[in-house]
């Protein structure tokens, strides 16, 4: 059990936890966004980042200020904390990424330990190899043999109470990363990174970033700090965290604003393109996009950078707030539609329903259906394994409409896409009492009807009857054989048409907050 982390909330793999980092008499709420602090060019006064940002915690490289002859002699002699003037906890990187960069570095895990030690980092970091997206299978997994002797020598070195970092490799093969997670979880080593994820960030890769953390996840146990190494871009937040990250570090609000870069919770605008700014900052609180255009170089760079660390804050507490409302996946679904590589990231994400779904709460707030892809969320996934576990009688009605006034079956239960069948005394409790739209999908109505293969095939034995209103030929064709299908879609060209809806349009249950009724009553 590891006693420094705790989680108070819950959505989908997402958590609201404490992270309690002792050398520095600080406890750090989760998810948070440690800035990234380059000893040598100071974007932001690192004293302002606690007071006006609400950052509890900041990041540092180790192994710059180790070769920064006077920046290491201030850093020895008045500790990170004096030198850069900020009271909370600070996590000092190690040189990998110098390492991943350059190919060569002259240190080691025990000596840049050591020394992270000894100018007072709260949190250390190993030599781990960041082996690159795409790398031979021999190199990922030759890499891992080293950053695995690079966790057991960092668990021998006497690191006092500061906390240890234990990153996770593996390149794109899951089964590596998921081997890395299982190894770094059973050292006693205190927080885990998910690394070298930055060049697939850089290139847009958000599906095969999912696809890195989610592997590695399934390594982790439920109880270890996981921190998205360089992962500091607003806009991936939501989906990062959904998949139960809790640290993450932003260079992108400084290297952007270098660049003229403004950054939104949907992408990266070019100051030079702006004619309004959609931001209520300070910052864009008090200049036009003209004024910023007009100060010079370095107090531009200063204020974007500004700016970007105020917007990447205020997305991470709507994160926040959404893990405590229950709709973490309604605002991945929404930044989903910001940016077609976040779409490809929120696909990738539910291709791993079934992880995330056990750890999901069973119980929050309203489902939204927002597009064709809330169809396979896990809320839906476990609704159809929950239906094989219900009662049902020998005749049942599963019917997208109100019950008929009159009919000779045993029961009747709801329809709703994407859900499928449900009692009605189900219809008051999560998901069910979903908000969907009126206009269902195919892909809605398809996830309906494995509901209903789902509940027939558990019951063999039951003559199922589905009313549905219209659907879709796939659809229709994934019900099984054994049940009886009307449509209550009155239209004359439909062969199967029926005149059920027609008997019964006149005399709908006008239950008016029925949960996820879709239909008016005049259809
Ligand atoms: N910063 C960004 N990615 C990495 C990584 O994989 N390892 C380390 N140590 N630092 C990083
Ligand atoms: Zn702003």
């Amino acid at each position: 059990m590891r006693d420094h982390f705790e989680i108070r909330d819950h959505d989908a793999a997402g958590r609201i936890g404490e992270l309690t980092v002792p050398r520095a008499g600080v406890t750090v709420e989760t998810p948070a966004l440690l800035p990234v602090i380059n000893p040598n060019i100071e974007t932001i006064d690192p004293s302002r980042l606690r007071s006006e940002f609400g950052a509890d915690m900041l990041i540092t490289n180790s192994y710059i200020i180790r070769t920064t002859e006077d920046v290491r002699e201030r850093a020895l002699e008045d500790g990170l904390h004096d030198m850069l003037g900020f009271d909370g906890a600070i996590m000092t990187d190690s040189g990998s990424f110098q390492l991943a960069e350059y190919g060569e570095i002259d240190t080691t895990t025990t000596e840049i330990l050591e020394f992270q030690r000894d100018i007072g980092s709260d949190v250390g970091t190993p030599v781990d190899i960041p082996t690159p997206p795409d790398a031979s299978r021999e190199q990922a997994a030759s890499d891992l043999d080293v950053t695995r002797q690079a966790l057991a020598d960092a668990e021998a070195v006497d690191v006092g109470d500061m906390l240890v970092n234990a990153p996770v490799q593996g390149s794109t093969y899951p089964d590596l990363r998921e081997q890395a997670g299982r190894e770094a979880a059973a050292t006693d080593l205190d927080v885990f990174p998910v690394g070298a994820v930055v060049p697939m960030m850089n290139s847009y890769r958000y599906d095969d970033m999912v696809d890195a953390v989610a592997a590695a996840k399934r390594g982790l146990a439920e109880d270890c700090p996981v921190h998205l190494f360089g992962a500091g871009h607003p806009m991936m937040f939501a989906l990062a965290v959904a998949l139960g990250c809790d640290l993450f570090d932003s260079a992108a609000y400084a290297l952007m604003a270098r660049d003229g870069r403004y950054l939104t919770v949907s992408g990266t605008e070019q100051l030079e393109d702006l004619d309004y700014l959609p931001c209520s900052c300070p910052i864009c609180h008090e200049y036009t996009p003209d004024e910023l255009r007009a100060v010079d170089a370095d107090e531009q760079e200063a204020l974007l950078a500004e700016h970007n660390l105020h917007v990447t804050f205020e997305e991470l507490r709507r994160v926040k707030q959404a893990i405590r409302d229950g709709d973490l996946l309604e605002l991945v679904e929404k930044r989903a539609r910001g940016h077609p590589a976040m779409a490809d990231g929120y696909r990738a994400l539910l291709d791993h329903a079934d992880q995330l779904e056990r750890i999901d709460s069973a119980s929050k707030g309203t489902f939204f259906g927002l597009s064709h892809e809330s169809a396979r969320r896990p809320e839906v996934r476990r609704h159809h394994d929950r239906l094989a576990r219900l009662s049902v009688p020998d005749s049942l009605l599963c019917t997208e409409y109100g019950t008929p006034s009159e009919h000779d079956y045993d029961e009747v239960w709801r329809v709703v896409p994407p859900f499928g069948p449900f009692p009605r005394a189900l219809s008051e409790t999560y998901p069910l009492t979903a908000e969907v739209p009126d206009r269902t999908d195919a892909a809605a109505e398809r996830a309906a009807a494995e509901g209903i293969r789902a509940l027939v095939e558990a019951n063999p034995g039951t003559e199922v009857t589905l009313a549905h209103e219209g659907w879709d030929a796939d659809a229709l064709g994934a019900v099984p054989e054994s049940v009886t299908l009307e449509n209550l879609h009155a239209d004359a060209d439909r062969a199967d048409a029926d005149t059920h809806a027609g008997g019964d349009a006149d005399s709908p249950e006008a239950d008016a907050d029925e949960p996820a009724e879709s239909r008016s009553e005049s259809e």
